[in-house]
């Protein structure tokens, strides 16, 4: 088995949800954690799990919607004993559902900064580091929403986080950085709602994949984490 023994993760959102489930899932194959979400105390429910594990874990929080608040998380994950080797960028909002007709500036400033600008602001902290250490491993996460006009702003900063991912993707091309992006599916998480088709736990082992490529493997790539849920975790 593919192990990340000396590798650190910063998994942004991973306090609940789909992130919780890939911290876990990165630390059952050997990699240190760095646990994220706003606040201190809604990390200890992830961090339990870890210690199942033998590897480190260290903590940044902040919040995402603010410019503050993003250069806390980097301030942070950038004293973890490690350095960033896989950035994991889970962390979104889901949009307020509305006509796409009178959606305001607003709403659509608000979750492209969480969703977009925070989501860049982290890759520009962290992959110069992976690239003089030629070695990282960058999983931007999307979604496989679609005519769904009313949730138009969390469908257009998918959309966004898509084409920024196969930008950076060739930014990087033969340099070992390999920058992907995975939808999980629809899972049953507080974003996802009771309604969704697959429990939480499904988003694993398919959501490790684009953190377990080999060396120089497949960059700018699309992964579906439901192609993979019968396999053996
Ligand atoms: N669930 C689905 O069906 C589904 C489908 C397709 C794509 N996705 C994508 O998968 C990712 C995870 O979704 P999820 O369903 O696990 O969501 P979730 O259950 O709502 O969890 C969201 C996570 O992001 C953090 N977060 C939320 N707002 C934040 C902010 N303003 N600043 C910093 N952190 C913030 C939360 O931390 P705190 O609240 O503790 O701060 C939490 O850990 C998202 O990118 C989502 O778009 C989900």
């Amino acid at each position: 088995m593919k192990m990340l023994e000396n590798k650190w993760a910063l998994v942004t959102g991973s306090s609940r949800g789909i992130g919780q489930q890939i911290a876990w899932g990165l630390a059952g194959r050997g990699c240190n954690i760095i646990v994220h979400g706003r606040e201190r105390q809604n990390l200890d429910a992830t961090l339990a799990g870890l210690k199942a594990y033998p590897v480190q874990t260290a903590i940044a929080t902040g919040e995402l919607a603010s410019a503050a608040g993003v250069a806390q998380v980097i301030e942070q994950a950038s004293a973890a004993p490690g350095p960033v080797d896989i950035l994991y960028n889970n962390a979104a909002v889901q949009a307020r559902s509305e006509s796409i007709l009178t959606i305001d500036q607003a709403e659509w400033n608000r979750v492209f900064q969480i969703n977009v600008w925070a989501l860049m602001a982290l890759c520009q902290a962290f992959a110069p580091g992976m690239r003089a250490r030629g070695y990282g491993r960058i999983i931007n996460l999307t979604s496989g929403i679609a005519d769904q006009p009313n949730l138009a702003v969390y469908s257009v900063s998918k959309a966004a986080v898509d084409k920024y991912s196969r930008d950076l993707a060739a930014e990087f091309k033969g340099e070992n950085v390999l920058v992907n992006y995975l939808d999980p599916g629809w899972l049953q998480t507080d974003l996802g709602g009771k309604n969704a088709w697959f429990p939480v736990e499904t988003v694993l082992p398919g959501a490790l994949v684009p953190a377990l490529l080999e060396d120089n493997g497949p960059t700018g790539r699309f992964f579906s984490a439901m192609d993979f849920k019968y396999l053996e975790k």
